[in-house]
């Protein structure tokens, strides 16, 4: 058997963010109209965190592939990411595993593209401070997909640990010279004022208070992902217009969609898809002054769209390593 094997340095070199958020964008869109294959992921939880086996086909791009990626809180103090990930893709001609790529950088790279797929449909168009509450490992990419759709000058960054956030600021100044980069002291001061804010956190409680939050945001929360775990204050999910990546995903595992609902602060029917929302099924913004709020919990389509424009990629641009097992 032939394997094509892609490493997070191929992924680094060859792979544009605006690439990876029309790919993740036409995902979103299949899901939305049952042009997807996705069964609901299974976790299998160990002492020390939690390993999810994430299948899924794509009609429309007739690519399939299995994401494996491990949730484990304590690996920071090992010096390992927190989510680590391997995703193997499948060649629909012939049902053979065809291609090996490195999923942790994948991951981050997909789960930025959300944030960026929603912000462009949903973020005033001339948005330009961006705070992120957050500064771990999906950080960077959440930065540099939000800066791809948007007027981004300005990034506030704040995180409990504050070492972490004056490293990603470093890091990001580095990348990204035209922005500004600020540490902030608290994450009120880090929303107050912000035109787009990203919540990417391991908190089981909001992460910034509802009093800090303005008319016009846009919010994507990116972090909590089971139905006790928080970032978002309710006073504001009860009064945004509340988009998701899959309704049978988020329903069943966001907790910052469970708790409101549950607290009869949120309705259902207010809940829309991102996919119907970037295909016209829905209605995206509708005022400078309402406030939006996507909410993800990951989703296998981005992955199997993701994977598939890599392999598609290296396979024409004859990058990564051909190997026979
Ligand atoms: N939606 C998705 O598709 C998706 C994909 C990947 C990861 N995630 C989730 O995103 C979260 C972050 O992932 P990561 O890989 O960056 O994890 P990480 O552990 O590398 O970083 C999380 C950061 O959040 C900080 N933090 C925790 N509580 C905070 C608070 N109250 N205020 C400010 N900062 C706080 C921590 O100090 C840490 O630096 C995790 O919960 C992960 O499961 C979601």
């Amino acid at each position: 058997m032939e394997l094509l094997i892609i490493s997070s340095d191929d992924l680094r070199k060859h792979v544009d963010m605006k690439t990876v958020i029309s790919a993740v964008e036409r995902a979103y869109v299949q899901l939305s109209k049952g042009r997807a294959d996705v069964p609901l992921r299974i976790p299998l939880n160990t002492p020390k965190g939690v390993t999810l086996f994430m299948p899924g086909y794509l009609k429309d791009d007739d690519a399939m592939a299995i994401k494996i990626v491990s949730v484990y809180g304590e690996n920071p103090s090992k010096g390992l990411p927190t989510v680590t990930a391997l995703v193997v893709g499948v060649d629909t001609e012939t049902g053979e595993p065809k291609a090996v790529i490195e999923g942790t950088l994948l991951t981050a790279l997909r789960t930025g593209a959300a944030s960026g797929v929603a912000t462009k449909a949903l973020a005033r168009p001339d948005s330009s401070v961006m705070a992120i509450i957050g500064a771990g490992g999906q950080a960077p990419t959440q930065i540099e997909a939000v800066c791809a759709v948007r007027p981004i000058r300005e990034v506030r960054v704040f995180d409990i640990k504050r070492g972490l956030a004056e490293k990603l600021v470093a890091q990001m100044s580095d990348r990204l010279e035209n922005v500004r980069f600020t540490v902030a002291n608290s994450s009120d001061e880090a929303v107050s004022g912000a035109d787009v804010v990203v919540t990417v956190t391991t908190s089981r409680k909001p992460v910034f208070s509802a009093d800090s939050i303005a008319p016009g945001m846009h919010i994507n929360g990116i972090g909590a992902y089971t139905p006790e775990m928080q970032e978002i204050p309710q006073e504001i999910v009860a009064r945004a217009k509340v988009v998701i990546d899959s309704r049978t995903g988020a329903l069943a595992e966001a907790g910052d969609l469970i708790i409101p609902l549950r607290n009869g602060l949120l309705d259902e029917s207010r809940i829309v898809e991102i996919g119907e929302v970037l295909s016209g099924d829905a209605p995206g913004r509708t005022s400078d002054k309402e406030i939006t709020f996507f909410k993800s919990v990951g989703n296998a389509v981005q992955d199997v769209a993701v994977a598939n424009l890599v392999v598609e990629s290296a396979i024409r641009e004859g990058w990564g390593r051909r190997v026979s097992i």
